[in-house]
């Protein structure tokens, strides 16, 4: 059934402590629960008890140490009711027993390679015990866990370690205690036999903190970036938000069976391993990358999510938006800012613009769910950011600041709402930011439309921005948000172009406040017709229909002091031009020719950085240009349109690109520094080109690979031969494969490479892979590499005509959907294309859908995503 937010109401009884026994044995795990509990002042007398419960079956149950009779409760598998509890506070007791090696969903407690680890967000910790699961219901947690020594010599939980000892019988113990008041969402245990690195980090008032990193015995050396990456976080939290760590011991431990990537349980961070692991033979620089994000998001969410964390699951923007903003400020803090900014727009087109405009589409703060796990999306987090992003660009640096720090002091132990995050910027602003708040509550992104005309006589210039929203599913009208737009005029020498006053509409310095339908903005004093440089750093999260022509484009990308603008002028002209041969129009060579020099002149400056230049040389995918057509998509003539518009611009230049190729190649020791990684970032950018527009890349390619002393580049080779199928592509993915053999982490990166591989035999390869008797299907990270990223990021194979890629998805889901719901599910919303497609291919697509739905006794999970995409 769905779920409302207008049906929330607080529990009528509040948890005050809880006291957990875990006596974790070889086969079952038994779980005593000692809860203190007591009604609310407003509770009247017999108000029945409800706590939540999911595959649980109760042993026993005591009130303040008497066994309950029959008739004073009801349990089973979903709930444990107390009919008429004591009208004060009193203990409930009681006992279950788990079978975590048997939980193939990975949420409650399970098994991974041994190790018994937890998953509690959003709703595991029910499947653990029977309680109040529900973020706003906070109470301070004491863990005692025995376990055998031999298989569990290493035992952690939230908070300090109190006690720890041995029991005889081969049995040892530990206590564990968390002072700070939290949801059960924020529960973590762990036992197993593990290896670990230890440091330390001082906190700002001098109180110093143990770190751990505990992971499998061998792995060990593997983890040290992501324990640099701890450091540096603690450290830029303190430094830019002023926030200290607040208890003696921060551990992170790495899984390998993880339903995401990560998890911030107080004080014991739980990790999908392949962001914890790296070493240069074996993670490439994106790796690196991710693995330090991620290790900044999870500590970032000790203020951001724990000290201060959700009313209810609708507000889970309230602490994912904020903490992917603060990851987000914190990698352009520690690389590129520039960089950082362009790579996370490509992440918010290539994946949230395709949410927002399909039939996934969902407000950042939803109003009803019938899964919340469909709902950790792209838009919650990374739209969610954005609009962080927008009130720090409205209240600029020392106002958002100000309001941060307000924020932190109100709602510290708190469970709080985005209502009350708005009303924190609004009172440490002294602005009105009622109609910005629409952000969160209203589902699609704006486009906004771009006029302007220039009357030489009068020296004035004037702008015309619209905005419009398409309807979404279930929101039929639109209400025109508050969007701000951050401007340059650039004046026919490429410099600044002053104007003398600005009439039509809000304009605080460098920044238009676009608040209704349509803004006409008249500029007085302008010397000469300026080209407007408009959403300067992506100041909004939309679609920008520019009124601009390719030359004017290709001006921004000289000269527009932004750099975010120059990169995206570029990637518009180019997107341009293969939207229009895709959908029938030709481009001219004089179009080929000025975009070509534009590339090179990028290339040839020797004031920008490799990164950027890298970002700039990267020709849009096929998906990102299959959103910009919008409807009536052939996968086909897309991919045909994109190789050749990059034959056409590689062509005359081949052999300039192969000089700077080699001369790109990094010959000091493999270092992940961001600006190495640049620079081979920038290298296999340009074999990538080189393969797609020429005859050379093939060769290369296959050299690289051979040559290759680290993954980056050996990846980056095996990639760029599969995606454009090469003749040496079939030899690398094989040597690769074997290569590797073993290494788990690396066979995913085959997994990716062999999905989104184009050929004809994609199909094939898949089903034998997906199908080998030794395959883990029960692995997230495998299913993922080979299912996610085909879904994704291989729109020939998966959306052909003949259907045979929707069906091979739509069977694998099937069955994951026994084993994972989560992963399923996830892996089904490759679906949302749909709509865009060409009929034909639409057509076998709802097909595949309506025989899934039809042939199979589907989890809410895969229901509630399958439902959404059929009623598109
Ligand atoms: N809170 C975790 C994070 O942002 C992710 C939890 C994801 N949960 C889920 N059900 N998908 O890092
Ligand atoms: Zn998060």
């Amino acid at each position: 059934q769905t779920i409302y937010l207008k049906d929330y109401a607080p529990t009528p009884y509040r948890i005050v402590s809880v006291d957990l026994d875990f006596k974790i044995l070889e086969d079952t795990t038994r779980v005593r629960a000692q809860l203190t509990i007591e009604p609310r002042e407003q509770t009247p007398p017999g108000t029945p008890l409800v706590l939540n419960g999911d595959e649980l079956k109760l042993d026993s149950v005591a009130v303040d140490g008497a066994p309950l009779v029959l008739s004073a409760y009801v349990s089973d598998a979903n709930a444990l009711t107390l009919v008429e509890p004591p009208h004060r506070r009193f203990v409930l007791e009681t006992e279950v027993t788990l079978n975590p090696a048997a939980n193939t969903k990975l949420m409650g407690l399970y098994r991974s390679s041994g190790t018994w680890c937890t998953q509690c967000e959003p709703e595991g910790f029910r499947r653990i015990t029977y309680y109040l699961d529900r973020p706003d219901v906070l109470a301070p947690f004491k863990v005692r866990m025995s376990a055998p020594k031999a298989l569990a010599p290493v035992l952690l939980a939230n908070g300090n370690l109190v006690d720890q000892g041995d029991l005889g019988d081969g049995m040892h113990y530990a206590v564990w205690e968390d002072p700070f008041l939290k949801p059960a969402y924020l529960f973590a245990l762990v036992a197993g036999d593990l290896g670990s690195i230890s440091d330390s980090f001082t906190t700002m008032s001098g109180r110093k903190v143990s770190l751990g990193i505990y992971c499998t015995h061998g792995k060990e050396n593997e983890c040290h970036y992501a324990m640099d990456s701890l450091k540096r976080s603690m450290a830029w939290d303190e430094r830019r938000f002023g926030r200290e760590y607040d208890l003696d011991v921060f551990n992170i431990v790495a899984v390998s069976d993880f339903n995401f990537g990560a998890m911030e349980n107080k004080g014991l961070n739980i990790f999908n391993d392949k962001l914890v692991f790296a070493q240069p033979e074996t993670a490439t620089d994106a790796n690196y990358h991710s693995i330090e994000r991620v290790i900044a998001h999870e500590y970032f969410h000790n203020w951001t999510g724990n000290r201060i964390t959700c009313r209810d699951w609708f507000q889970l923007c309230l602490k994912e938006g904020l903490t992917v903003f603060r990851d987000q400020e914190f990698t352009s803090d520690e690389r590129s800012r520039p960089v950082q900014r362009i790579h996370d727009v490509q992440n918010l087109r290539t994946s949230q613009f395709p949410e927002d405009g399909g039939p996934l589409a969902h407000p950042p703060r939803p109003d009803s769910f019938r899964e919340i796990n469909n709902f950790y999306t792209t838009t919650v987090y990374e739209k969610g950011a954005e609009i962080v992003r927008m009130l720090a660009t409205l209240l600029g640096e020392a106002g958002f600041r100000k309001a941060m720090d307000l924020y932190f002091e109100r709602h510290d132990g708190e469970a709080t709402t985005i209502e009350a995050f708005i009303k924190v910027f609004e009172d440490a602003s002294g602005r009105d930011l009622s109609q910005f708040a629409t952000w969160y509550l209203q589902a699609g992104t704006p486009q906004v439309g771009v006029t302007d005309s220039y009357d030489p006589a009068s020296q004035t210039y004037t702008l015309t921005l619209t905005q419009k929203v398409e309807p979404t599913p279930g929101e039929p009208t639109k209400k025109p948000l508050l969007i701000p737009v951050r401007f340059g005029l650039i004046g026919p020498n490429g410099s600044p172009m002053g104007f003398g006053s600005v009439s039509g509409g809000a304009v605080e310095d460098d920044l238009i406040l676009l608040d209704r339908d349509s803004v006409t903005l008249t500029f007085t004093g302008v010397a000469n017709k300026p080209v407007p440089s408009l959403f300067r750093g992506f100041s909004a999260p939309v679609k920008i229909a520019s009124n601009l022509g390719q030359e004017e484009l290709l001006f921004l990308a000289r000269h527009d002091s932004d750099p975010f603008n120059r990169w995206d002028a570029l990637q518009t002209a180019t997107t341009t031009l293969i939207a229009n041969a895709a959908t029938g129009t030709a481009w001219s060579g004089t179009e080929v020719d000025a975009l070509r020099q534009a590339l090179v002149d990028t290339l040839d400056n020797p004031e920008l950085d490799d990164a950027f230049k890298a970002q700039v040389i990267d020709i849009p995918t096929e998906p990102v240009i299959g959103r910009h057509i919008g409807k009536n998509v052939d996968p086909d003539a897309i991919a045909r349109a994109r190789a050749d518009l990059v034959r056409a611009l590689v062509g005359p230049v081949a052999e300039k690109l192969e000089s700077i190729y080699r001369g790109l190649e990094v010959t000091a020791p493999y270092s992940p520094d961001a600006r190495q990684a640049g620079q081979r970032s920038l290298r296999n950018g340009l074999l990538n080109l080189l393969t797609t527009g020429s005859d050379r890349g093939s060769d290369l390619a296959s050299r690289q690979y051979d040559n290759a002393t680290n993954m980056t580049d050996r990846y980056a080779a095996m990639a760029i031969s599969a995606r454009n199928w090469t003749a040496g592509a079939p030899a690398l993915l094989g040597d690769f494969r074997t290569r590797f053999a073993g290494d788990p982490l690396v066979f995913d990166k085959w997994l990716t490479a062999s999905a989104q591989a184009p050929d004809d035999g994609a199909i094939e390869r898949m089903r034998a892979t997906l199908t080998a008797p030794d395959f883990p299907r029960t692995n997230p990270n495998r299913l993922r590499s080979l299912l996610g990223s085909f879904v994704m990021a291989n729109p020939v194979q998966f959306a052909r005509a003949d259907g045979l890629g929707f069906r091979f998805v739509t069977e694998a889901v099937a069955e994951i959907d026994k084993v994972n719901p989560q992963v399923a599910s996830r892996i089904l919303t490759g679906f949302r294309i749909l709509p865009t497609l060409e009929t034909r291919r639409r057509d076998v697509g709802l097909d595949a859908l309506r025989a899934l739905k039809e042939q199979h006794t589907l989890s809410r999970n895969v229901s509630e995503i399958l439902d959404r995409i059929i009623a598109g």
